[in-house]
Parts: structure tokens; sequence; C-alpha cells
């Protein structure tokens, strides 16, 4: 396939940078406080999942049937838990292939978007030193349906004034994969999205994005 796109929506966590430990040492803690079993495996269901669905999943396996209150209280001291282990982030948390990458693509004249689930989105941007850096930022604040739903792929677009069909997603989760094609997007599937059929193209490594966007 041989397309000329003009902008380009990463998902951040899984993408740019890599926020899944933190996510599944938090969970992990308000789970075991519960006394509900949770791992790896059912961690990475929550992958581009928003904050209350990621309870809802871990709450599959709970026998006590909670208020909304109560779920609400959990999901805040999870994030309490998790930006304190976001600390722990710093520049060198954002490899030399992403950075190059991402400055190679936009000196080729492509506008570059986050499209991001995760509320945190800018607090993380800005421990890994991306502060400011992207033309648009769509994330968990300003998004009603989270992914699959394409919403926060579509107002990232809307956000760099380009349509859906010259935009190329770049995903790590199943669900964003789904929520690009729901969106009408191409997309591109890094990790463990790579085995996904339903993508336009698999990434070995984020600088075979250099190889699609000429
Ligand atoms: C996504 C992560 O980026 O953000 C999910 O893949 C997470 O695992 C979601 O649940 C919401 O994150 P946050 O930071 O708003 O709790
Ligand atoms: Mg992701």
């Amino acid at each position: 396939m041989d397309k000329k796109y003009k902008g380009i929506i990463f998902d951040l966590d899984g993408v740019i940078c890599f926020t899944d430990h933190y996510h599944y040492l938090a969970w992990k803690a308000i789970a075991d406080k519960k006394g509900i079993y949770f791992d790896e495996v059912i961690n990475n269901r929550l992958r581009g999942v928003s904050r209350m669905e990621s309870l809802e999943i871990i709450l599959e396996r709970c026998d006590e049937t909670l208020t909304q209150d109560e779920k609400n209280a959990l999901a805040e001291e999870k994030n309490g838990i998790y930006k304190e282990l976001l600390k722990n982030m710093g520049p060198s948390d954002l490899s030399a292939e992403v950075k190059d990458t991402l400055d190679a693509l936009r000196a080729r004249g492509l506008k570059l978007a986050i499209g991001s689930s995760s509320k945190n989105t800018q607090f993380i941007l800005e421990r890994i030193g991306l502060k400011g850096y992207f033309d648009a930022v769509s994330d968990g604040n300003n998004i009603t349906n989270s992914k699959p739903d394409p919403e926060v792929f579509l107002k990232a677009a809307q956000f760099i004034h380009e349509e859906p069909e010259d935009c190329l997603v770049i995903e790590d989760a199943y669900a964003g994969i789904d929520a690009a094609c729901a969106g009408g997007f191409d997309s591109a599937a890094i990790g463990d999205a790579s085995a996904y059929e339903k993508s336009t193209y698999r990434l070995n490594s984020f600088s075979d994005l250099l190889a699609i966007c000429k």
C-alpha cells in the first residue's frame, strides 16, 4: 500500500512509552486490599480501556457488590498510587528510537497527535520530556466514550484539522485498533496488538513507521 498520510495519531501507553507495569502495580495493590485475584494476564485486558472500565474488569472476580461511590473511591485510590509510581519516569523512558522517529516524521511535514484513553496523558508527556511536543493531544479528559469507540481519535483528527482517511493511528491495544477501524482510520499495530489482523500495518519496531509514512 502506498498512501500519503497527513497526520499520525499515536496512542501513548504501550506506543510512545511503557506504563503498563505501573498500572499493574497500582491495580494489584487495590485488588490485594479487596482480596480479589489479579495477574498480568488480566492486566493485559486493561490496555486501552478507561480507568472505570478497568476497575469493572477487575471486579468481575469480586463476590461483593460495590456501590458507585465505593467504585469511585477505589478508582481514585488506584490513580493516587499510579501517579506516585509515574514519578519514577523521566526522559530516559523515552527511547531514542521513538524520539528520532517522531522528529523524522515531523520533518517530513506530518502532523503528530496523541490519542490516549488516559487522563494522565499530560503528566506522562511531561515526565518523559514531551510536554508541548505534539500538535494536538486528545485524551481521557476530552471524551465520553473510550476505545473501542473512535471518539478519542476522531477528536485528535479534528484538533489537527485532518480527515480520518488522511490519518494513521498507531496502537498497541486490540480495543485501539477496533477504535481506529470504527472511525475510518488506517492503523499500524505494535506490541501486544501486532498480531491483530484488523490493523492495516503491523510494526516490528517503532521506526518501521518511516517506511510507511514517506
Ligand atoms: C490507557 C491504558 O492508556 O489509559 C489503560 O492503556 C488505562 O490501561 C487507561 O486504564 C486510563 O488511564 P488513566 O491514566 O486515565 O487511569
Ligand atoms: Mg496503549
